[in-house]
Formats: C-alpha cells, sequence, structure tokens
C-alpha cells in the first residue's frame, strides 16, 4: 500500500511541475515562472519590425529600432491593443552619416549595438512582489556584453517615469510604429 501510495504522489508532483511550465508557457516563452525576462533570441527575424526612432544626440543616439511577435500585431490591428504575454524589444544602435547618391548627410544605422530594452504584456498582475513588473508590463534592459542578465533593478525607477507621456496609449508610443496599422 505504501508504495503505491508515494508512486500516487510522484506523479501528482510530476503533473503539478508539467502544469506549472505548461502556465508559464501559455503566457510567455520570454518569461519563467519567478518572472525572469529573457530577451528574445534573433528577434530580427523571428519578430516584425514595428518601426524606428532616429535619436540626433546624447548617449540614446542613433537608431532606436522596435519589434514585436507577428501574432501580437494582428491582435493589435484587430483590438487597438497588445494582448496579454505580447514582448517589445527596442535595439539601440549607433549611427553613421554619409554622402549617398540620396543626398548629403544620410545616416544609417552603424554595428555598434548600444543596448536592448524589452517589453511583456501583463494584464493579471502576475508578480506583484516583482519589483520589475507593474503598470501592465514587464521591464528589462540588456546589454550586449552581458546579454543574458537584465540590468533594471526597478522599473518604477529605471524606466516608468519616462514612459509615462504615453500613458493614454498603455505606456507605448505606439503612434509611431506603421505596422500596428494595416496598409490598405
Ligand atoms: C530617458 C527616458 C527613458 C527611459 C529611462 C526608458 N525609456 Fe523606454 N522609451 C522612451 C522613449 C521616449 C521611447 C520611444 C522613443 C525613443 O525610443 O526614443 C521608448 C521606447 C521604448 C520601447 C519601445 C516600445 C515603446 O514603448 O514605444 C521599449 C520596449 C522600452 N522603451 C522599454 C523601456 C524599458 C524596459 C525601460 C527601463 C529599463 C525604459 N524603456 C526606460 C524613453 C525611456
Amino acid at each position: 500500500m505504501a508504495p503505491r501510495k508515494s508512486a500516487t504522489a510522484a506523479l501528482v508532483l510530476a503533473l503539478a511541475g508539467v502544469l506549472a511550465t505548461a502556465a508559464g508557457e501559455d503566457f510567455s516563452s520570454n518569461v519563467d515562472s519567478s518572472g525572469n525576462i529573457a530577451l528574445p533570441r534573433d528577434f530580427r527575424t523571428s519578430m516584425v519590425h514595428l518601426g524606428s526612432w532616429f535619436v540626433p544626440e546624447g548617449g540614446a543616439s542613433g537608431f532606436h529600432d522596435v519589434y514585436t511577435e507577428r501574432a501580437s500585431v494582428e491582435f493589435y490591428r484587430a483590438n487597438g491593443r497588445f494582448p496579454d504575454g505580447a514582448t517589445l524589444v527596442k535595439e539601440l544602435r549607433g549611427a553613421d552619416s554619409a554622402d549617398y547618391t540620396t543626398g548629403a548627410g544620410v545616416s544609417a544605422a552603424s554595428e555598434q549595438i548600444k543596448q536592448w530594452f524589452v517589453m511583456v504584456k501583463d494584464q493579471q498582475g502576475r508578480f506583484p512582489r516583482n519589483p520589475l513588473w507593474g503598470d501592465g508590463w514587464g521591464w528589462a534592459l540588456y546589454k550586449p556584453d552581458a546579454p543574458d542578465q537584465n540590468l533594471a533593478t526597478d522599473y518604477k525607477a529605471d524606466c516608468l517615469g519616462c514612459h509615462l507621456p504615453a500613458r493614454a496609449t498603455d505606456l507605448v508610443y505606439s503612434h509611431a510604429y506603421p505596422t500596428l496599422t494595416a496598409v490598405e
């Protein structure tokens, strides 16, 4: 009787583990069960380019290229908002300027990657005690010399203030992303 009981207990534990993993993966393949966010691998081909910014000067100068999942674009086009689990990646690259056949002083992204910012939509407040989650999003920052390490420690100090001007559009500067609008 005892062996059977422990076999049942092991099965229950195994099932619980499978269910917990499945719940995490249903939400986002870039987030583990503790709320740690990973930079999506090879996002330039696995995701869709939403749009770009050009910042003329300062530490963030250069091109800011923004990406999300194709399914998140389709959801946004249908519903006017990002779905639960949507991932936004912003890559910052330096800029080089030169004369081209299109004109003088033309800017192009350089090979220098400065950093990556990531936001993951969370409609359920899944990680209330994690300081990198809140206001409907998970927040992360990576640099090329440590792309596995989220350098943000507290989204309220590291991110939120600068995103408040976009509060009316869920803290995302979405007006600059033409991909979110279908081309007729
Ligand atoms: C100095 C102000 C500032 C800080 C700090 C900041 N952001 Fe942003 N962020 C912006 C602005 C402005 C944009 C859009 C324009 C641009 O990129 O220049 C933006 C765009 C983004 C985007 C693209 C999607 C969108 O919202 O339009 C992501 C993703 C992002 N930020 C994540 C973060 C995360 C995560 C942090 C904290 C680790 C952070 N940001 C900190 C100002 C900031």
